[in-house]
């Protein structure tokens, strides 16, 4: 795979910094660490200027070029999931229940990667800063940088980001124009009816069954609501409720999920979801008290920085290893909020090694180390095209 030499000879290195982060996972907001561990790589690498704290745990880089010119931000993230890993591997967590289960040290180490390079050679006109974020996990990390005012301290002309991605064969990178990810909403609902002995329900309200039903009706949102055309999803993921066999319990929780892209498709699941839960719990005489959280936004690219990351990924994986991504997932980012503020695009890497490897946020998922030259170089390549120096 033609990477950048420089890059591959420090694929050793690479390799060592990111088992070094993925030993030692940290969650949203607490990735104190992981920010010194980046933090004191930079000033390794003669970055010129480090800025700490920004989103509690966020770093920034400026890394200046030979001659003066534009500017682009390219973005890690550096949190970790609360899952209990189960690879085996020597280098696994040694924080229970806390696993670097998405790759995003592998992320924070390919960004490194560039930093270092970039740093070195200074073979381009302008500026690039490297960020280093926190929590993209479900906190918005993200949206708290741009609300720290991330574009205004470090004003750029261009914002990048990248994901890896195991269900692609490895090094092979996918881009696509227009939405890649989905907007997301957490979803609580509480089911409040009257407990009641199992064997009597004449004298209670039965929660469960009122669940059941709710449960049963969301389904009807995509399917009959939502135009076909259109994407939606409404998915329960938990249910508790009642500890006995002969207990009718007085609660019963749901959480859940919401993903879309169009805003009418997003006010068509919350309305929907709200209505439904309301409704029918009414009609058995109970009641839903509904918190219905809209998290991220829809992850947009720009088409024209989307071809520029296309470009730069075909220089360093060749044009077959460069493809369409045909549909967006539906999976959620908070690169989406950089990209709502500012014109860029966020690609996906592929990391397959083979059919059997445990996809992102699985408790046997392990990012593949080989392809962190190709990712640094992804980068790298980036700033030199985007900014050249002549
Ligand atoms: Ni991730």
């Amino acid at each position: 795979m033609p990477v950048i030499n420089r890059i591959a000879a420090f694929h050793d290195d690479l390799t060592a910094w990111r088992r070094d982060l993925h030993e030692h996972p940290e969650l949203g907001f607490q990735e104190h660490r992981t920010a010194a561990v980046v933090a004191e790589k930079l000033r390794e690498f003669g970055v010129d200027e480090i800025v700490t704290g920004i989103a509690q745990t966020g770093v920034v880089g400026v890394i200046r070029g030979r001659l003066p010119g534009g500017a682009i931000g390219m973005r890690a993230d550096m949190d970790a999931l609360p899952i209990l890993e189960d690879t085996g591997l020597d280098y696994a967590s040694k924080t229970p229940g806390v696993m670097h289960a998405c790759g995003h040290d592998g992320h924070t180490t390919m960004l490194l990667g560039a930093a270092r390079y970039l740093a070195e050679t200074r073979n381009f006109a302008g500026t690039v800063y490297v960020i280093f974020q926190p929590a993209e996990e479900g906190q918005a990390g993200g949206r708290v940088m741009v609300e720290e005012g991330l574009f205004e301290r470090f004003p750029m002309d261009m914002v990048f980001g990248m994901h890896n991605w195991p269900q692609l064969p490895e090094g092979q990178f996918v881009w696509r124009h227009g939405p890649i990810m989905a907007a997301c909403a957490s979803i609580d609902i509480t089911i409040t009816g009257r407990g009641a002995h199992a064997a009597m329900p004449h004298n209670g309200i039965d929660p469960i069954v009122v669940a059941a039903h709710i449960v049963t009706a969301l389904q009807s949102i995509v399917s009959r609501n939502v135009e076909p055309a259109d994407s939606g999803v409404v998915t329960i993921g938990h249910i508790s409720g009642g500890d006995a066999h002969n207990v009718i319990p007085q609660t019963v929780h749901m959480k859940g999920t919401a993903r879309w892209f169009s805003p009418k498709v997003g006010d068509q699941l919350e309305d929907g979801v709200r209505r439904i839960a309301t409704g029918i719990a009414g009609s058995f005489g109970a009641q839903a008290s509904i918190d219905y959280r809209r998290t991220y936004i829809a992850t947009v690219n720009d088409p024209a920085a989307t071809d520029l990351a296309a470009i730069a990924a075909r220089a360093v994986a060749g044009d077959a290893r460069v493809k369409h991504m045909e549909k967006p997932t539906m999976g959620g980012e908070d690169f989406s909020f950089m990209l709502a503020a500012k014109q860029g695009s966020y690609i996906m890497l592929g990391g397959a090694r083979g059919p059997d490897d445990a996809q992102v946020h699985h408790p046997k998922y392990d990012f593949n180390d080989a392809i962190l030259p190709v990712g640094a170089s992804y980068w790298a390549t980036l700033a030199e095209q985007l900014l050249p120096a002549g």
